[in-house]
């Protein structure tokens, strides 16, 4: 059984990524941290917290940071995960929450549920590193007693993809790359699954839709609140479907087998045109590396079988 905490900024595949979670039988979710990034704190903290009382009743949430260690907040991606965070859902649901918040803000719920289940806890983190960052630097020990941490954030080149936001960034390292670099440099156990894997990764409008059909109320959540986040990406990359990202970190708790990963230490350039560029030391780099060096190494992901973790999702959802 994995003990997670899911720190998350719900956004679309965030919600795709918490269902696989809340349904996946081996996953017990401790708590969910909200964080800025696809939207403001206030949507990602409501949405986190309407996506819990309807698939994971009971489970914690915990607000987390309104905007990065060193900048203010970047603006709600609004034409890609709709005015409300979830593919414009509000409308339809009116996203009514009944339950408040945690009264811990969210780095120290972090801190105090890997406490309380030392050796025990992955931090699975799919928005800005703000969060994570805040923990260990208050407390730096608690690093050595999280299990893991899985990251979907960053790009490493090998599909061609260098970022997202930017030519050289990724969203969620572009969001807080001082964070990032911090959460990279500490003494836990990472995991980075970046674009490279996540955009080798599709779910194609035709498996969304036998999901809808196939995987209940689910299913058709997910159906629903991928709509908008659909029309992104036909409109962006001319794709007939969507980029599997937050999911995929989910993914590669569940199944790191379907994932070819490569050691070494990464770093995350934090100023100029591009701060969130992510770079990995490679295994035969001669010449001394001092920013590099002394760092502790990370799993970063750069192959994945997709059609294995398509299934994965799928049967997940489908109870199968
Ligand atoms: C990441 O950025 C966000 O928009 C998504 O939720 C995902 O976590 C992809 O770059
Ligand atoms: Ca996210």
């Amino acid at each position: 059984m994995h003990k997670v905490i899911y720190d998350t900024d719900p956004g679309v595949d965030d919600a795709m990524a918490l269902v696989f979670q809340a349904l996946h039988p081996r996953i017990e979710l401790l708590g969910v941290t909200s964080v800025f990034g696809n939207s403001t704190i206030e949507t990602t903290t409501r949405n986190a917290l309407y996506l819990v009382e309807r698939f994971a009743p009971g489970v914690p949430v915990a607000r987390g940071a309104a905007a990065p260690l060193k900048r203010a907040a970047p603006d709600p991606v609004d034409w890609i995960h709709g005015d409300d965070g979830l593919g414009n859902l509000q409308t339809q649901l009116r996203l009514k929450t009944h339950t408040a918040p945690d009264a811990r803000p969210a780095h120290r719920f972090i801190i105090d549920t890997v406490r309380a289940h030392p050796g025990e806890v992955t931090l699975i983190a799919v928005g800005p590193l703000t969060n994570l960052a805040l923990a260990v630097q208050e407390e730096p020990d608690i690093a050595r007693l999280v299990k893991q941490v899985v990251v979907m954030g960053g790009a490493f080149g090998t599909n061609g993809a260098n970022g997202n936001v930017s030519p050289a960034a990724e969203a969620n390292m572009a969001g807080d790359p001082d964070a990032a670099d911090i959460v990279f440099g500490a003494a836990w156990p990472v995991a980075i699954v970046g674009l490279d894997v996540t955009e080798s990764t599709i779910m194609t409008t035709g498996y969304l839709a036998k999901l809808r059909d196939d995987a209940g109320e689910t299913g058709q959540f997910v159906w629903d609140v991928s709509r908008h986040y659909e029309a992104f990406h036909r409109s962006s990359a001319a794709l007939e479907g969507i980029y599997v990202h937050d999911a995929s970190a989910v993914a590669y708790l569940l199944a790191p087998e379907l994932y070819k990963t490569r050691s070494g230490p990464v770093r995350v350039l934090t100023e100029g045109i591009a701060a969130g560029h992510t770079i990995q030391k490679p295994a035969n780099f001669a010449a001394p590396a001092p920013q590099w060096d002394n760092r502790p190494s990370c799993e970063v992901c750069v192959d994945v079988d997709s059609e294995r973790m398509l299934a994965l999702y799928a049967s997940t959802l489908c109870g199968t």
